[in-house]
C-alpha cells in the first residue's frame, strides 16, 4: 500500500431518465503503491462531460458503458506524486482518463505530460485547449467545411464546445447566431464572445422565426449540439448546400422513449443539405493544427472562456446534474486537489 486514502465517485445505479445524486456514491480507496513502470498521480482538475451520461446506460457504444460500483472515469490532470516510470517524473503535470478520483496509480504510458510553458492555466487543457475545444474545432472546419464569411448557427453555443466554436467562425471573419439558456449567458454571447446574435431559447417564443430574425438570409453551417425543436429551426433556416455538424443532441440524452425526428428533415433534400454526425476522437490527425491555431488565437485575444467549477470531489454528481440544467457558464469543472500536489 502507498499509504494513500482516495475518495472516488462511482456509478451507485443506472439513471432513469434525468440522472439523480442517488445514482452516485463516493468511496473511500486504499491506493496501491506504483510498481515497476507505474506512476502515483494526485488529480487536481476533472472535466464533467455530457457524454458521460450515454456510458451510464448498459449499452453497446463508442466507449464502454460504466459498471455499478465502479469508479466513473473521464479527463482530469494532475501532478505525479510518486514515480517509478520514465514516462514521468515526480512533479510532472499530467493529463489522463482517470478522474472523478483524487488519487490514482497507472502505467506511465497511460497519462501525457501537459506542456505548461505557454503560461495558459492548466485546466483549460480540458476545454478550450483540450477535448471540448478539439471537437469545436474539428468539427466546425472539417465536419461543417466553414468558409469565410458564411453564416453559422450553433446550439448551446455559451457551453464549452459551444463558446470556441462561435469565436472560431468570428475568427474566420463569419456572422454567427447562438443560442443559450439564459440573458446572461446571452449578455456574455454578444458582449464577450462578439458573436452577432445571442437568442435566449427558453424566452425567444417561435425559435425558427427567432432565428430566421437573427439570420434573415439563411444559415450556412449549423453546429449541433441540442437537437429536437433546436433542429427543426436549423434545417427550416438552413440556404442551400448548407452542412449540419452533429456534434450532441443532450436535449434527448435523458429521454426514457425514442423522440420522432424532426417534421421537416424533407429539407435535406430540396436544399441540398449535408448533415454528418462525428465524434472527436476520429479526428484527433487535426491535433497539431488545432494546437497551433487555438494558441495563436488565444495570443491575438479572439478567444475567451468562462469556468464553472464546483469545489471537492464529493460536488461532482452535483456538477454533471447541472449540465442539464443550464448551471453551467463555459467549462464544467470539479477541483479534486491543490494546485501543487506536492
Ligand atoms: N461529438 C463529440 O465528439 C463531442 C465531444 C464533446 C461534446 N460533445 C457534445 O457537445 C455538446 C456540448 O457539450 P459541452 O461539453 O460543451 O457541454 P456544455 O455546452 O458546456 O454544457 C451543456 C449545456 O447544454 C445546455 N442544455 C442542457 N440541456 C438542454 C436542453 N434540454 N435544451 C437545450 N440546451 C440544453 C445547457 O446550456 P443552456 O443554459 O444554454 O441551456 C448546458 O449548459 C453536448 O451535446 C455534448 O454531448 C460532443
Amino acid at each position: 500500500m502507498s499509504n494513500v486514502v482516495s475518495k472516488e465517485v462511482q456509478l451507485a445505479r443506472r439513471p432513469e431518465g434525468m440522472p439523480k445524486l442517488e445514482d452516485f456514491q463516493v468511496k473511500e480507496v486504499d491506493i496501491a503503491a506504483p510498481g515497476d513502470g507505474e506512476v502515483l498521480v494526485r488529480n487536481i482538475w476533472m472535466s464533467v462531460d455530457p457524454y458521460m451520461r450515454g456510458r451510464m446506460y448498459d449499452r453497446e457504444s463508442y466507449v464502454p458503458p460504466f459498471q455499478i460500483g465502479a469508479p466513473l472515469e473521464g479527463g482530469a490532470i494532475g501532478q505525479v506524486i510518486a514515480s517509478n516510470s520514465d514516462k514521468a517524473a515526480v512533479g510532472d503535470y499530467v493529463q489522463s482518463m482517470l478522474g472523478w478520483r483524487e488519487y490514482f496509480v497507472a502505467k506511465g504510458e497511460e497519462v501525457q505530460k501537459v506542456d505548461t510553458s505557454s503560461g495558459v492555466p492548466i485546466q483549460a487543457f480540458l476545454g478550450t485547449l483540450g477535448m471540448p475545444g478539439m471537437t469545436a474545432y474539428a468539427g466546425l472546419l472539417r465536419i461543417g467545411e466553414l468558409k469565410d464569411g458564411e453564416t453559422v448557427f450553433v446550439s448551446a453555443a455559451s457551453g464549452a464546445v459551444g463558446a470556441i466554436v462561435c469565436q472560431i467562425a468570428k475568427a474566420k471573419g463569419c456572422f454567427v447566431v447562438g443560442t443559450a439558456g439564459s440573458d446572461e449567458k446571452c449578455k456574455w454571447l454578444e458582449e464577450t464572445a462578439g458573436i452577432d446574435k445571442a437568442i435566449n431559447y427558453k424566452t425567444c417564443g417561435d425559435l425558427t422565426e427567432a432565428v430566421r430574425a437573427a439570420a434573415p438570409k439563411g444559415v450556412d453551417v449549423y453546429f449541433e449540439n441540442v437537437g429536437g425543436e433546436h433542429l427543426t429551426a436549423a434545417l427550416e433556416n438552413m440556404r442551400p448546400m448548407g452542412r449540419l455538424a452533429m456534434c450532441g443532441m443532450i436535449s434527448q440524452y435523458n429521454d426514457t422513449e425514442p423522440k420522432p425526428g424532426p417534421s421537416n428533415l424533407i429539407y435535406m433534400v430540396g436544399k441540398s443539405l449535408k448533415m454528418q454526425g462525428f465524434i472527436v476522437s476520429n479526428h484527433f490527425d487535426l491535433l497539431p493544427d488545432f494546437i497551433r491555431d487555438m494558441t495563436k488565437w488565444i495570443g491575438e485575444g479572439k478567444i475567451k472562456w468562462e469556468e464553472t467549477v464546483e469545489d471537492g470531489i464529493e460536488r461532482a454528481p452535483n456538477a454533471f446534474l447541472n449540465l442539464f440544467t443550464g448551471g453551467n457558464m463555459g467549462k464544467m469543472l470539479v477541483k479534486v486537489g491543490p494546485d501543487k500536489a506536492i
